[in-house]
């Protein structure tokens, strides 16, 4: 086992779904076998768009709910760590300190913030929002990874990163790795209405949970070439979501490979099409499903991977924090203080004595 670790994770804002899977979910599996692997449940990112108590309130079942999605798409807490953010409070404190390892135009120059500012609909944006990637950047050094696999949109903040440990290694010695990013072999999937990005706010978006029927409805429903009035019209293959989704979850290449020739003839339905791809997406599920309900009938046990995985990620936090702080030499005006306090004690007390 490489001794180098992996941290990446997900906002617990709801289930995950296949844009997430190629994204970066499959990645994960793989490095657990070969690297020490940590995957946080990122609730304080969540406050960047949505503070108020109800979302708040959400956060436990939604952490939940994600922890079984890892757990049914094979990632094994005998492996890796999969741990909750607000619970390391060493998070809190590395992101002040690296507050001051960038500037107000590099985070303003981030576009994947005002994206963000702009799905949640606020007009201005928030502190803690331009903070998004520096608080990322406190996650990933924390425990001082080397790696991390991340979909296309979290590319940007993983470059921060780089230049957050740069920085704070110069000033201070070197303290951190400077980690590199993995995209995964389909950095953003399409979702299901043509837009440019699976996501499940914007309601395109298969679940891993969804069951078989949801699965071919969403699919019944889903984009195609937009020119082809009927099925004997030659169609577009190329940029086309339903054979895009085709390329990359129906492992029967031939199969793929007819439908294409007969849409580009004009000697296929869409119908058709539709139907061996949920059949493919289906095929695809069905082990996640089965491992799901696996997982969901053991009592307890998703709170305890989260329980127990916290606990050894919070270990690792504090170790990296006392290397911070003696680099930094930020605690020796009070290690001064508190020793004159006692010392003076002391000898008042001897006196007294
Ligand atoms: N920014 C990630 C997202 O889009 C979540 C996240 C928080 C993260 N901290 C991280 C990802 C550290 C990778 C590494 O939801």
């Amino acid at each position: 086992m490489d001794q180098r670790r992996v941290l990446t994770g997900d906002r617990p804002t709801g289930r995950l779904h296949l844009g997430h899977y190629v994204g970066s979910i499959a990645n994960r599996v793989k490095l657990q076998e070969k690297y020490r692997c940590s995957f946080i449940i990122a609730d304080l990112h969540m406050l960047t768009t949505k503070p108020d108590r109800d979302s708040i309130d959400e956060i436990s079942e939604n952490a939940r709910q994600m922890t079984l999605d890892y757990l049914s798409c094979g990632i094994d807490p005998q492996k890796a760590n999969v741990f909750l953010q607000s619970a390391i409070p060493e998070t809190y404190e590395l992101n002040l300190i690296f507050e001051n390892m960038i500037t107000v135009p590099r985070l303003v120059r981030t576009p994947s913030l005002k994206e963000m500012a702009k799905n949640a609909h606020l007009d201005e944006m928030p502190f803690g929002l331009l903070g998004y990637p520096v608080l990322q950047a406190a996650d990933i050094l924390l425990p001082r990874a080397h790696l991390v696999p991340v979909g296309k949109d979290n590319v940007a903040h993983v470059e921060l990163t780089r230049e957050i440990a740069k920085r704070f290694n110069y000033l201070y010695g070197e303290v951190f790795p400077v980690p590199d990013f993995l995209v995964g072999e389909v950095p953003t999937l399409v979702g299901t209405d043509g837009q440019a990005k699976m996501s499940k706010s914007l309601g395109n978006a298969i679940l891993l949970s969804d069951d078989p029927k949801t699965v071919e409805k969403k699919v019944r429903s889903m984009y195609t070439d937009p020119n082809r009035i009927s099925a004997d019209v030659p169609g577009r293959v190329e940029g086309n979501p339903v054979f895009i989704y085709h390329d990359v979850f129906n492992p029967n290449k031939a199969e793929v490979e007819d439908l294409k020739e007969r849409y580009r003839q004009g000697k296929v339905g869409d119908v058709e099409v539709k139907e061996k791809l949920s059949k493919a997406i289906n095929g695809f599920l069905d082990p996640i499903r089965e491992r799901r309900a696996e997982f969901e009938s053991r009592k307890g046990y998703v709170d305890e991977v989260i329980y127990e995985g916290t606990l050894a990620h919070r270990e690792l936090a504090k170790e990296t924090m006392k290397e911070v702080r003696k680099a930094m030499g930020i605690n020796s005006a009070w290690n001064r203080i508190s020793r004159k306090v006692e010392e003076v004690r002391k000898s008042r007390e001897r006196v007294q004595t």
